[in-house]
């Protein structure tokens, strides 16, 4: 096999490149919520997962299969019971919530199921939240926010507080917020659950093209299996377990079915 050389010496690297890391790493992942007195409900039992750098993996199941829980997991938002997670290489066990903190800050956005606006902020402060909070000067996150929002056809209701917004306004401007940083990652929880067909259009084809022209990587949960066809792989989770993993109908990112 050919070796690369340097001053005659062999250092044993082979000429092709290594294979990538996956940007994503779930090993035997579990979590058991409650416990107390009461016994533990366990959410999601023994997930390995990988997800490679530019793939659009779509995660469904039932509702209480433990997708949400697998998400925040995966997110840095919930720590796990057992097993664990590396991002990037890192496995989030090893930091503490600061260092966490800032992981989740730069290189994930994450929109959650129940969208989590602060209502005492306009949207254009929520979806600047993430850059204010990482000391970013404020033109910048003004400019960020203002494009996030143009992207979800929300700049219009930029002012307004979240409680002056319909659900589904809320749920743009949420993703609008997971986007502002431009993060390696996107992990999306049901993100079209409350939009209309047009809308939900919308915000998947926002999120292809996350994945096609700037090779982010996205994660999405949906029980909406024609949003589901539209990504790389679809992981059906059942009972706090992968049940399945199918190959959907986007052709993009390193993984085969
Ligand atoms: N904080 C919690 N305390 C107790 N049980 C929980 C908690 N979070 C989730 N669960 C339970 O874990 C299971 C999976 O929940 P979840 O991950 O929200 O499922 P999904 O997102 O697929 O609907 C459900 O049975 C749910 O009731
Ligand atoms: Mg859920």
């Amino acid at each position: 096999m050919a070796r690369r050389e340097a001053g005659g010496v062999d250092y044993g690297f082979p000429s092709e490149p290594f294979p990538a890391l996956p940007i994503l790493l779930a090993e035997q992942l579990e979590k058991t919520c409650g416990g107390g007195s009461a016994a533990g409900v366990t959410a999601v039992r023994g997930v390995d997962l990988a997800v490679d750098e530019g793939e659009f993996v779509a995660i469904t199941g039932a509702s209480g299969s433990g997708k949400s829980t697998l998400l925040h997991m995966l997110g840095g938002i919930t720590r796990p019971s057992a097993g664990r997670v590396l991002l990037e290489g890192v496995d989030l066990a090893t930091l503490d919530d600061d260092a966490l903190a800032e992981i989740r800050r730069r290189r994930i956005g994450f929109v959650f199921q129940r969208y989590n606006l602060l209502p005492e902020l306009s949207l254009a402060e929520n979806v600047a939240l993430p850059l204010v909070l990482d000391g970013a000067p404020e033109a910048r996150c003004r400019e960020a926010a203002h494009l996030a929002l143009e992207a979800v056809g929300m700049a219009h209701r930029a002012e307004h507080r979240p409680d002056a917004l319909s659900g589904g306004e809320q749920q743009r401007g949420a993703v609008a917020r997971a986007l502002v940083t431009d993060p390696a990652i996107v992990l999306a929880d049901e993100p079209t659950g409350a939009l209309d067909s047009v809308n939900s259009g919308h915000v998947l084809e926002l999120l292809q093209r996350l994945v096609r022209d700037r090779r982010q990587t996205v994660i999405l949960v949906t029980h909406d299996p024609g949003i589901a066809a539209a990504a790389g792989r679809i992981v059906r989770m059942k009972d706090g377990l992968v049940a399945a993993i199918t190959p959907g109908g986007l052709a993009v990112g390193a993984a085969g079915p």
